[in-house]
């Protein structure tokens, strides 16, 4: 879909979106509007009980007089109220709207709130971001068009007062953007299409972007002694990878000295379980592991897509856990890169046995100032948190506040989760340093706790479990079914907020 904007004239042709506030109190272009038609705004308004409440929706033909192809009068409810992420909201509802009803071009008219010049300009923008996470769709594989599916929306004109000051305030919304659409593309693309050496290959075309892109494969793995991450991959005809990603945005008088922030990513671009196989009834949707690895990609587009002043390092371990005469079996002890041994009691506990060499790496490596990893860990997590927050672990409160802050200001929400002790001790092995399962209780804390042994005391961490957020059945205003690129929008304001200098 291709989002423009341009000066307040309502255009003569294509579908018109109005906003309405509360009360059904039309904005200055809708009042206009109303004039010119003899008050028919105002009277279908009346008719359909239409209140302006927000995100309400009305959809008329438009009335004569006008050659529009319809007018969508769409509820904001108290301007005063509003926030961006409403605009957002807002934005969504319109073009999911106009695509379910196959209108190929509309307009929007996004009059001033009563706020400045710069709060219109920033309205705008908001709403053009919201209208570009909707416009989403995983299509490629569609190769028959159907008569009856309604064309998709293809073009968005924004009616704003300052529309060069809207261009400028959407410019990088739509860097996020895209970065989001990268990471739907990734979790939506099938096991047989993305595997390690391929998911690289995806995440080269970032070094258009100036992001340096670099792959380890088994060789370099094991002379590093990544024991726990080759021990996953170890029984799939996919070489794994371990894949590193540089953003060095930092100004340039403090770029040398700055310590990067790191990011790092569960890919396990197809988990069967490995020898403790899963059950086949929804085996389909562990395509989608390598969930965290597709955030860490598409954070790294919308960093490089907006030039943030930040220096940071992607580490993504990418393996595909499949049973076959090569695999992990269970009762195996491998050594980590660390040096901790780790008996593997399960073998689709894999997750963390990824994780735990990619984090020692980073930390190796780069020194990194704070860690937050993101990975489809455990189904336990959706038992405690459902669909509708990610599950936050850290040793640093205040790394905690800053993601559960930014998680709120973006909409995707965390719910922090205890890390302890007693927790710890349920990893001990009888036989090596630490085992890759517990008991039957707190299976996400005891995952993170396992994660936890391989960070080093002084490291700032966080531990995003993504399993419940990464793949959504219910389509929202600005999240469409499917993949929703949950942690894209969370970390680049993190960033945003706190690491850019
Ligand atoms: N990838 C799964 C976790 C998962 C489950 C992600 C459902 C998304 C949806 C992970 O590798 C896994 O299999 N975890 C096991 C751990 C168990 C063996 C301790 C689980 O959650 O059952
Ligand atoms: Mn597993
Ligand atoms: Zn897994």
């Amino acid at each position: 879909m291709k989002i423009t904007f341009s000066a307040m004239r309502l255009p003569k042709r294509g579908a018109l979106a109005l906003l309405v506030a509360a009360d059904g109190k039309l904005l200055s272009s809708g009042q206009a509007l109303d004039k010119a038609t003899g008050g028919a705004l105002t009277r279908a308004m009346k008719a359909n009980d239409f209140k302006g409440k927000k995100d309400e929706l009305l959809d008329l033909l438009a009335p004569s007089g006008l050659d529009n192809s319809r007018l969508v009068l769409v509820g904001i409810g108290d301007p005063k109220q509003l926030q961006g992420r409403d605009l957002q909201g807002i934005g969504g509802v319109i073009v999911g709207h106009l695509d379910s009803v196959g209108e190929v071009e509309a307009a929007v008219a996004v009059d001033s709130l009563g706020g400045d010049k710069k709060a219109a300009a920033a309205s705008a923008g908001h709403l053009g971001y919201g209208a570009r996470l909707q416009s989403y769709r995983f299509d490629r594989y569609k190769t028959k068009k159907k008569p009856d599916r309604k064309k998709p929306l293809e073009k968005l004109s924004i009616l704003a007062e300052d529309a060069a000051a809207a261009r400028r305030a959407f410019a990088p919304f739509d860097k996020v953007a895209a970065g989001v659409h990268l990471t739907r593309d990734l979790v939506s693309e099938p096991a047989n299409v993305i595997y390690p050496k391929t998911l690289v290959q995806r995440a080269r075309q970032l070094q258009k972007l100036g992001v340096k892109v670099r792959a380890l494969g088994v060789a370099e793995m094991k002379k590093l002694g990544m024991g726990a991450l080759l021990g996953v991959g170890q029984g799939s005809a996919h070489e794994p990878q371990l894949l590193i990603l540089e953003w060095n945005g930092a100004s340039a008088s403090r770029a040398k000295a700055e310590r990067p922030i790191a990011f790092v990513g569960k890919g396990v671009t197809f988990d069967t379980g490995g020898i403790s196989i899963k059950p086949a009834a929804g085996m389909e949707d562990m395509k989608w592991d390598m969930g965290g690895a597709g955030v860490v990609i598409g954070l790294f587009q919308a960093l490089a897509g907006r030039k943030a002043k930040v220096n940071a390092v992607g580490v993504c371990g990418l393996v595909e856990n499949m049973p076959s005469g090569t695999a992990q079996r269970p009762g195996d002890i491998v050594i980590s890169m660390s040096g901790q041994s780790v008996e593997v009691l399960n073998t689709d506990a894999e997750g963390r046995l990824v994780l735990a060499d990619a984090l020692w790496y980073v930390q190796e490596k780069y020194r990194p100032k704070a860690i937050v990893d993101l990975a489809t860990l455990t189904g336990a997590i959706i038992v405690a948190l459902g669909h509708e927050h990610a599950g936050l672990f850290s040793n640093d409160d205040e790394l905690a506040e800053r993601l559960t802050a930014a998680g709120k200001k973006v909409g995707e929400p965390l719910w922090r989760m205890p890390l302890g002790e007693a927790y710890d001790k349920i990893i001990d092995s009888d036989a090596a340093d630490v085992k890759n399962v517990g008991n039957r209780s707190a299976g996400s804390i005891t995952a993170a706790q396992f994660l936890q042994r391989f960070i080093k005391d002084d490291t700032p961490w966080a531990h995003l479990d993504i399993a419940g957020v990464t793949w959504s059945t219910k389509a929202k205003p600005t999240v469409p079914k499917g993949g929703t690129g949950f942690g894209v929008r969370l970390l680049n304001r993190l960033v945003k907020d706190h690491y850019e200098a």
